[in-house]
């Protein structure tokens, strides 16, 4: 399995606390049958205010220790990017942190705020569009605005926006809720991509396998594939290529 949505990197939002926790996160993915992870940390503009260059060099640290340790797993980095109109200027500098190239389309991890899709969202989702950005919006199922009216989220799938589930909410991690909507969303076939979302050991670890097992059972073996496998590995795929 592909990982593409964590809060691996040490130190830098509300994630891995440390180098060392770090690790524990990556060796306890890799258990669980995760052999390439996109670190995500969030770009959150006056609270993470995580810039490529922030990235890189955090990036580099923990790709060092991953060597050091001789953990088997390959490691490339995006971000969460949270919904702001710094996003345009970002992008017009080149300093904004995308996933890879797939189908002439780079790929963005895109945040609403959990309380509600601010108004004005679909414009600067066309912007991105318009920029051959095709926006993967995070953790759709979450969003509360969504759980009370969970078609709202039709405008974004006929801009052609990409969604990504969150793995707990498919075992239950996140209430009842959260994990029926997540499950009519897939069974509508709106959902792109299923990821772990893990920011420590105990509350939010970086567990896929469980949810894996569960989507074979309802939606078998082909959606488990391509929500797993083939979709966040096309879209991450040239982040992997050694330069
Ligand atoms: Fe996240």
């Amino acid at each position: 399995m592909i990982d593409i949505h964590c809060h691996i990197l040490p130190g830098i939002d509300d994630g891995a606390k440390d180098m060392a926790e770090a690790l524990a996160l990556i060796n306890l993915a890799v258990e669980d049958g995760v052999k390439r992870i996109v670190v995500t940390p969030h770009l959150h503009f006056g609270r993470f205010d995580n810039y490529l260059s922030v990235i890189e060099s955090s990036f580099l640290a923990l790709q060092q220790a991953v060597d050091k340790e001789k953990i088997q797993v390959e490691l490339a980095y995006a971000a969460e990017v949270r919904l702001d109109s710094e996003i345009i200027s970002l992008l017009a500098n080149k300093q904004l942190p995308l996933y890879g190239s797939y189908n002439n389309q780079q790929f963005m991890l895109l945040e609403f705020p959990h309380s509600h899709i601010p108004a004005g969202s679909d414009i600067l989702v066309k912007h991105l569009l318009k920029k051959n950005i095709t926006p993967v919006i995070a953790h759709p199922e979450r969003n509360r605005d969504l759980l009370k009216s969970p078609n709202k989220i039709k405008t974004f799938v006929d801009l052609g926006c990409w969604f990504q589930v969150t793995a707990a909410s498919i075992t239950g991690g996140f209430g009842d809720e959260c994990q029926a909507l997540a499950l009519s969303y897939i069974e509508q076939g709106f959902v792109n991509i299923i990821a772990s979302d893990a920011h420590n050991l105990k509350r939010r670890p970086p567990l896929l396998g469980a949810a894996r097992s569960k989507i074979t059972a309802i939606f078998g073996e082909e959606k488990s594939q391509q929500l797993f496998y083939d979709n966040p590995y096309n879209i991450t795929a040239s982040l992997f290529v050694k330069k």
